[in-house]
């Protein structure tokens, strides 16, 4: 089980990071309909709307993917998920390449930062603290959910310092889009 991390951000306010719970719905569709709509056309690994946010609530116990959080002033600030395994589009155009996961280990990986966090290194210490975690459950391999938009040079720039690298790139939603794939 993960247990509450505490990280500093660069302006060394402290986070505490820890799971997603079922009373944090309302918390989260409010986060969700806070960001930006820069943000928002960034990161979309699931709707939005109130009951698919109160149905991911309700379903944690049996949910493949874990979603980490932190609180700011009773407001979420992050939120990233972690799915055991490759959602089929990614593995598909994976494989199309010759590249097959083992599902047991791969973890398929959607962050997101609320626009006034943004580049507050939040981010990346929530990475780090998150791998901490996936290494103990033997993970070999994180793929991005849906890859990164090739615009979001931010993304891409993040992805990289994490050590991502660049797969290749695909057409997808009238989007140029890039694979990028952490190997443990
Ligand atoms: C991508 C995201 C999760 C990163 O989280 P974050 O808290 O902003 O990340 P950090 O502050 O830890 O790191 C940001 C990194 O982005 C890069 N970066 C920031 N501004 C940049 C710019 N103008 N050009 C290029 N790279 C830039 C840098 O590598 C920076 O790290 P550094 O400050 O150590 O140099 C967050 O910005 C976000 O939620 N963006 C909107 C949604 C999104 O794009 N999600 C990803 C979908 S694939």
């Amino acid at each position: 089980m993960f247990e509450i991390k505490t990280i500093s951000l660069k302006d060394n306010r402290i986070v505490n990071i820890r799971l997603l719970q079922q009373q944090d719905a309302e918390l989260l569709y409010n986060y969700l309909h806070n960001l930006s709509a820069e943000s928002c056309s960034r990161f979309g690994p699931h709707p939005f709307d109130t009951e698919s946010i109160f149905n991911i609530g309700n379903n944690l116990l049996k949910d493949d993917v874990q979603r980490y959080i932190a609180l700011k002033d009773e407001q979420i600030i992050p939120y990233m998920l972690l799915k055991k395994g490759t959602i089929k589009a990614d593995a598909n155009r994976y494989a199309q390449r010759n590249t097959f996961f083992d599902e047991t280990t791969a973890f398929t990986y959607a962050p997101s930062v609320a626009d006034d966090y943004q580049n507050s290194g939040l981010g990346s210490k929530m990475f780090a603290v998150i791998l901490q975690y996936l290494k103990q459950q033997r993970c070999s391999h994180i793929v991005l959910w849906g890859g990164v938009q090739a615009t979001n040079i931010r993304a891409v720039q993040f992805y990289e310092k994490l050590g991502f690298k660049k797969i290749a790139n695909f057409w997808h939603d009238n989007k140029d889009n890039i694979d990028m794939l952490l190997n443990l």
